[in-house]
């Protein structure tokens, strides 16, 4: 049996994120997203709503964790076989891949990049938070109960 490890800080998910979990779902035997604690980062959502959002989107497909660690201890911890990470831009790709590099260095956990689909290919959760925050519609962006938790958050 093969795990996959998706973390973020999914603060919050995005219709970005969905894509790439959803096809990491169909590509592995056991899928595990990781949501980091960093509270330094003062996250729009806490920890157990990002938790909380991303179960109610993929159910019982998917495990949710959090951690606030190093990304390998994690993976071990859960017994990740394999890091997914989905790719926008070159920016994405210059930074991914050293994040990859390093750890694969640490522990020699291996990263598998996933393209993201071209229609999403322009979200980023900061961008609909400031989109959100500023009374713009993220809707078609995050999955409707993203929508209703960031309104009720803003509100
Ligand atoms: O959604 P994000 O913000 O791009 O997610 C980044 C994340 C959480 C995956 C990344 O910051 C991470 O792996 N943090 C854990 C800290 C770590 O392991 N650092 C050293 C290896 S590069």
């Amino acid at each position: 049996m093969t795990t996959a490890l998706c973390p973020g800080s999914f603060d919050p998910p995005t219709n970005g994120h969905v894509d790439v979990v959803e096809r990491t779902i169909g590509l592995f035997d056991r899928v595990v997203v990781a949501v980091i604690d960093n509270p330094a980062k003062e996250p729009l959502f806490s920890t157990e709503q990002r938790i909380g959002l991303i179960e109610e989107v993929h159910g019982d497909r998917v495990e949710v964790t959090s951690f606030g660690g190093l990304l390998v201890t994690h993976a071990r911890e859960v017994g990740a076989d394999v890091v997914v990470k989905g790719l926008r831009t070159v920016d994405d790709y210059e930074y991914e891949n050293q994040m990859a590099q390093m750890n694969r260095h640490l522990t020699g956990m291996e990263t598998v990049f996933m393209p993201t689909t071209p229609e999403f290919g322009f979200i980023s959760s900061s961008l609909v938070k400031e989109v959100a925050k500023l009374g713009g519609s993220v809707s078609g962006l995050v999955p409707d109960v993203v929508d209703r938790a960031l309104k009720e958050r803003l509100s």
